[in-house]
């Protein structure tokens, strides 16, 4: 499935803040319901506020839940805003998430999203989080798995931010096969109304009639993983849940939020977001994120009432596992090279080492 060029970058900008944090990355295990044998790991701020808020950080193919730990803005935000961090790890060679299968993409369906709901009542039950404050964001793998978490477990979640995906069910494989690569989808040929991503979306979850999480969608135009044309997909996906308009933003900001993107926003719960020439390695923008999940102000979900402190208590935890090897062979679709990294550069038979850019090679 496809990879996700920042995971370099991120490396990069993020290793020298990873000393300076408050707790350590702590691997759970028997969170409950998990038939494809997801990982937990946890990150837990020293102090954090009494019923903290939870975001789960989903990772990019070839990606883990310690690189994603330290390849992304949220433990240090973690430490700041006193949230608790769950980064569920892949179970599958080559490290991608499953979005295609038919288990996957159906509430209670067995399949990778199951196990990833199950660290989500987790932690409400073991630390106090606050059931009405969890909300999940990934990164291109990661990404797809946001927007099928938000269609399959929308209960679970207050809102939703997705850094180069691709709609829920877009990545469907017709024979139900689990992580498998959909390149209609990938190469941006797959399009549908608002009514039939709406219909795909309530059929993960056909007995649900309670709200949707929020979204903010991110995508670059020069994206040659998941082309650019997904960005349109989600919006009308989601347009058809909340009733927007996908052709008619109500509002549409340049340079926002930073220089070269544009922000559109389609009513209070659904906002794409485009980076101007900017290729799969949408940078994960954690002021954003906060700001969208109410923790500071401008945001979608209430904000965090000012709630005491506390010292977090021990779970049922276990020392993290050690960093990823640097030996041994890529799997197909996984990174093998780019600016900054240091795992494998050699593809397993019959993958090619292929540059995409600077910062990122993969197996193809
Ligand atoms: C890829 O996904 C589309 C829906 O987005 C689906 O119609 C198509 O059958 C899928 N392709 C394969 C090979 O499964």
């Amino acid at each position: 499935m496809a990879c996700f060029t920042l995971a370099s970058i991120a490396l990069f900008l993020y290793a020298g803040i990873a000393a300076a944090l408050t707790s350590s990355l702590q691997q759970v295990t028997n969170f409950g319901t998990n038939p494809t044998n997801v990982k937990m790991f946890v990150y837990k701020p020293t102090t954090v506020k009494t019923k903290p808020a939870v975001i789960v950080a989903l990772h990019y193919c070839g990606g883990t839940a310690q690189a994603y730990f330290g390849g992304s803005p949220y433990a240090q935000l973690a430490d700041t805003y006193g949230f608790i961090v769950i980064y569920p790890s892949s179970p599958i060679s080559g490290s991608c998430w499953d979005v295609s299968s038919k288990q996957t993409l159906s509430h209670n369906g067995g399949g990778d999203s199951n196990g990833i709901a199950s660290m989500v009542t987790y932690a409400i039950s073991s630390y106090g989080a606050d059931a009405s404050r969890i909300f999940v964001t990934g990164s291109s793998s990661g990404a797809m798995m946001t927007n099928v978490m938000c269609a399959t477990y929308p209960e679970l979640f207050r809102a939703a931010s997705v850094y180069s995906g691709v709609a829920a069910g877009c990545f469907v494989s017709s024979s139900g096969a689990v992580d498998a690569w959909n390149s209609s989808c990938a190469l941006g040929q797959v399009s549908e109304s608002s009514a039939q991503w709406a219909s795909t979306v309530r059929a993960m979850y056909p007995s649900y009639t309670g709200a949707y999480p929020p979204i903010q969608e991110y995508h670059g135009t020069a994206d040659t993983t998941l082309y650019f044309n997904n960005l349109g997909e989600e919006i009308k996906e989601w347009a058809g849940i909340f009733g927007y308009n996908a052709a008619a933003p109500t509002q549409v900001l340049s340079n926002t939020p930073l220089s070269g993107y544009t922000k559109s926003i389609y009513g209070p719960n659904l906002q794409g977001i485009v980076g101007q020439g900017v290729g799969h390695s949408v940078p994960i923008m954690g002021d954003e994120d906060m700001k969208w999940f109410g923790f500071v102000e401008g945001g979608a979900a209430p904000p965090p009432g000012g709630g005491s402190t506390t010292t977090t208590t021990a779970g049922t935890t276990t020392s993290t596992a050690p960093p990823t090897s640097t030996g041994g062979t890529a799997a197909h679709w996984a990174q093998c090279g780019g600016m900054g990294w240091t795992g494998p550069t050699v593809c397993a038979s019959p993958f090619t080492c292929t540059v995409s850019n600077d910062f990122y090679s993969q197996c193809l």
